[in-house]
């Protein structure tokens, strides 16, 4: 019998708190587990930016990857990694690379998900490159973008194709609007997309491998109130709908960890935002579901280290090949769940879970009472609001994790 240690890199940006939650209650599980002839431990580490040898020995089993979709350094690490090593990443830095929001909603258009109607219009203007006068001269036609807005409707949306935190993204009300958005839009590739108006509800729905966990989300309260601490806000064919969605999005692009964002209007829920591989894991925006966020985190990647789980291509044309015209949307997902559930080996994983984990639930309940766990909160909320504020905001974002120990003790699983 062998005591192998499989380790867990973190490859982070400005991320303050979770991974000193994430640390902590991993320690403190103090897990050994057993795999045939092995004894399998668990370490974490922080990953520093250093130069590299490509041919440099395996160190990672799996990494939790934060940097991919801004940092090339790290991306490349990790692509040679995954390559040469076999390493284990969430996300997939390929997918991260490639999977525009236009891409997105073109896969989920033909799996038949109500995406609204959505267009993309060429920039308005260019950055000089050499061909770029002979290419718009022979080949750019003049459009009306009018006749887009009318097909479209009005209020829409113009978004940035590989837009991100509502960067560049505005809600137009009439035909002056959008041609006034499109002349300011400069270099930037747009998307025009039929508005969702009014809707309901919004909701955020997060997945991490198998789990997920959804939101009541008001976009109109201050950044700290977004994620509401709601209950009950879903039936359960609704919640079988935008659990199923999230999963099946995140099984056909390759994302591990994704959030989505969904409205609801006239009994339809729409995916409306489903490209965002770096979702918001901080106490400041998650508050009362971060614990779960952290739990979550653990269970898949502690379920990827022990199991030697190894980056999975893509395969579109069985999703493609799973629907068929005049399916409803509860057919069309209840058709992929199975290649969802292949994908995330969601059966192994179930059972890893109750095999190995079944004491992460008090593990996190206990650390959330902790002085360390309100020294996380403070740290993170040191670095985002005024000196003046801290005690008062770490209090508040503290309370809301206590309210959710409460409910949790009570049997209210969010
Ligand atoms: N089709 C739509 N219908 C209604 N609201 C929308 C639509 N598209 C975007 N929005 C609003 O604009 C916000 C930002 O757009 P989103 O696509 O989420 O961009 P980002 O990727 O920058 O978050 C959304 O959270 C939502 O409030
Ligand atoms: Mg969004």
């Amino acid at each position: 019998m062998a005591k192998v240690t499989k380790r867990i890199g973190l490859s982070l940006g400005a991320d303050i708190c979770w991974p000193i939650a994430f640390t902590e209650i991993l320690k403190r599980l103090d897990l050994a587990v057993r795999r045939g002839r092995d004894t399998l431990r668990f370490e974490v580490e922080r990953m520093t930016i250093d130069p590299f040898d490509i041919r440099e020995p395996r160190r990672y089993d799996v990494v939790i990857d934060r940097l991919t979709h801004w940092y090339s350094t790290r991306r490349e690490w990790i692509k040679k990694a995954v390559i040469l090593d076999d390493v284990y990443v969430f996300n997939n830095p390929w997918s991260v690379q490639s999977m525009e929001k236009l891409t997105t909603y073109a896969g989920m258009v033909r799996l038949g998900f109500p995406i609204p109607e959505t267009w993309l219009v060429p920039p308005h203007s260019y950055e000089p490159v050499e061909d770029l006068e002979v290419t718009l001269k022979s080949y750019a036609r003049h459009f009306d973008l009018g006749a887009i807005g009318r097909k479209l409707g009005y209020p829409m949306f113009m978004k940035p194709y590989d837009g991100g935190g509502w960067r560049a993204v505005t809600r137009l009300e009439d035909e002056s609007a959008l041609r006034e958005a499109y002349d300011q839009s400069g270099k930037l590739v747009m998307t025009l997309q039929a508005a969702v108006h009014p809707f309901d509800r919004f909701v955020r729905c997060i997945g991490l491998g198998p789990q997920t966990h959804v939101v009541l989300y008001d976009p109109k309260a201050p950044l700290h109130d977004r994620y509401t601490m709601k209950h009950d806000f879903l039936s359960d064919e609704e919640r079988h709908l935008i659990d199923g969605m999230t999963l099946v999005i995140n099984a056909f692009f390759g994302w591990d960890f994704n959030s989505c964002e969904l409205l609801h209007k006239d009994g339809v829920w729409h995916p409306i935002d489903f490209a965002n591989p770096c979702p918001d894991s901080q106490v400041t925006s998650l508050h009362y579901h971060f614990p779960w966020l952290i739990k979550a985190n653990l269970r898949w990647s502690l379920f990827a280290a022990a199991t030697g789980r190894t980056v999975k291509p893509l395969a579109w044309h069985d999703y493609f090949a799973a629907v068929e015209e005049g399916m409803t949307l509860r057919e069309r997902i209840d058709a992929l769940m199975p290649l969802v559930r292949a994908r995330f080996d969601t059966d192994a994983f179930e059972e890893f879970c109750q095999a190995h984990l079944a004491h992460l639930d008090e593990v996190t309940h206990a650390w959330f009472g902790t002085d360390d766990a309100v020294e996380a909160v403070r740290r993170k909320v040191s670095a985002l609001f005024p000196p003046h504020e801290v005690e008062e905001f770490t209090g508040l974002f503290f309370d809301r994790i206590q309210q959710w120990r409460a409910d949790d003790a009570g049997g209210v699983r969010p």
